[in-house]
């Protein structure tokens, strides 16, 4: 465990990059493992998270390496093609990692292998059910433990059935284990979401050669088909950086005063960037600048300047593509004139840690008012007034709770402390460094 506290700041103020996007790196190693020949991966993210998704797919019999390249390290994946990996020898641990622990029990679901599936205390008590599911209907078998927490044993066949599902929540995490389990399936793979979710899954099984399309069917749904058993060629991937860990920088400059700082290179997914539209309603001044396409997905450079920002409203159809920003958000909406109300925000419970109640709690220790119900936050910002700070704030093995809280020590009157700055490994790694080059005053205890 390790202390960090964050002190009062100077304005934030540099051009700097972020490290690659966390969702799309997890992915581009999984179906590289999938696809036949090379896949290529540049700008991989090398966080705990993803380095347990190299382990396990090397487990399951992926030639993974790793080389020099002119701008940073190159990955190679000699992919097993689908249908061709291999039952690892012993338990495939993925530690913190949500989105590991259910695209991996999807890759399995659809071969007749066997392995159990492992992780931290965080990732054992979040629930599996959601994914467990949908795969029994191809005919995948799990012992779990009550609950449907891991660890968990899965028992894969190679007889999948094509799944035809109507999935309860929007989640990445299931839409996407549902459809690596159905490149393994004969016939057609049929999925509604009930709302867009990220489509990262989507975009590269096509980019790899898979028949894929989506189709909005009214009511905000949208019905996805994957045609069984493609052949997925190795490609080469460009990961762009992460706009959940961009998100971070981008608070962090628009409520300290004077800042002006450029984030370039970061991925605009337009189901990911929620919280740009949010900030925009908040009055912040972003630019988008330099909108381009690589490997299949939209990167842009981001310019932010401070900017006393206002509170709002956010309905519940935002959720899908803010999932993640929604603790960052509530560190803006703090120092913001007026009250915020986050709506239809239950699914944010089951994270990493229950973040509600890690931001509403928190924040009160640190002199902010916050109300919580089953399913919403308020926050009562304080007008662009520092708050008061000084409390140490237990990072509950949660990345985005630690670096939310350093983000608010930048405008508060006493320092904030974090208990563990460890989980910020999981996806930002270089995290304290690169802020205190941009001007911010985070120490080591
Ligand atoms: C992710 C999807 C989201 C998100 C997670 C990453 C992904 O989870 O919170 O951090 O890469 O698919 P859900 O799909 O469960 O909402």
């Amino acid at each position: 465990m390790t202390l960090i506290c964050s002190n009062p700041s100077n304005s934030l103020n540099g051009s700097i990059t972020v490290p690659g996007d966390k969702s799309i790196s997890h992915r581009a190693l999984m179906i590289g493992t999938l696809a036949i020949g090379e896949t290529i991966i540049h700008g991989l993210l090398e966080s705990e998270d993803v380095k347990a998704t190299i382990k396990a797919m090397r487990q399951l019999g992926a030639d993974i390496r790793q080389t020099d390249g002119p701008d940073g390290n190159l990955w190679h994946i000699f992919g097993r093609g689908i249908g061709g990996i291999v039952e690892p020898n012993n338990v495939l641990d993925l530690g913190n990692s949500g989105t590991a622990a259910r695209l991996i029990i999807g890759i399995i679901a659809s071969h007749n292998i066997t392995a159990t599936i492992i992780g931290d205390p965080s990732l054992s008590s979040r629930p599996m059910q959601r994914v467990l599911d949908p795969l029994r209907n191809i005919g995948a078998q799990f012992v779990v433990r009550a609950g449907d927490k891991l660890p968990i044993t899965i028992s894969g066949t190679n007889q999948a059935l094509p799944n035809n599902i109507t999935l309860k929540v929007a989640s990445a995490q299931v839409k996407s284990a549902v459809l690596l389990a159905g490149l393994n399936a004969p016939g057609h793979t049929v999925l509604i979401e009930p709302r867009p979710s990220r489509d990262h899954t989507e975009r590269m099984l096509s980019y790899f050669g898979a028949k894929l399309s989506t189709e909005d069917i009214g009511n905000g749904s949208r019905k996805i088909t994957l045609v069984g058993q493609p052949e997925l060629t190795g490609r080469k991937i460009i990961v762009p950086g992460d706009i959940s860990s961009a998100a971070f920088l981008i608070v962090g400059a628009l409520i300290t005063p004077g800042s002006n700082l450029k984030i370039k290179n970061v991925g605009i997914n337009p189901l990911r960037t929620g919280l740009l539209d949010s900030l925009k309603e908040m009055g912040a001044n972003l630019k988008i600048l330099k909108v381009r396409e690589n490997s299949s997905e939209q990167v842009a450079d981001i310019q932010i300047k401070y900017k006393q920002l206002k509170g709002i409203t956010i309905p519940a159809t935002r959720v899908p593509s803010m999932i993640d920003e929604y603790p960052i958000l509530s560190i803006a909406a703090s120092v913001a004139q007026g009250t915020s109300v986050f709506k239809g925000v239950g699914e944010l419970r089951v994270k990493e840690s229950d973040r509600l109640t890690a931001m509403a709690e928190g924040l009160k220790s640190c002199g902010v008012m916050t109300k919580t119900t089953t399913n919403s936050l308020t926050i009562v910002g304080t007008g662009g007034d520092p708050i008061d700070g000084g409390a140490t704030i237990a990072s509950r093995l949660d990345h985005r709770i630690a670096m939310s809280y350093l983000i608010l020590g930048l405008v508060s009157k006493n320092p904030i402390t974090i208990d563990d700055g460890d989980p910020i490994e999981t996806s930002f790694p270089g995290f304290i460094n690169l802020m205190n080059q941009l001007g911010a005053n985070m120490e080591l205890k």
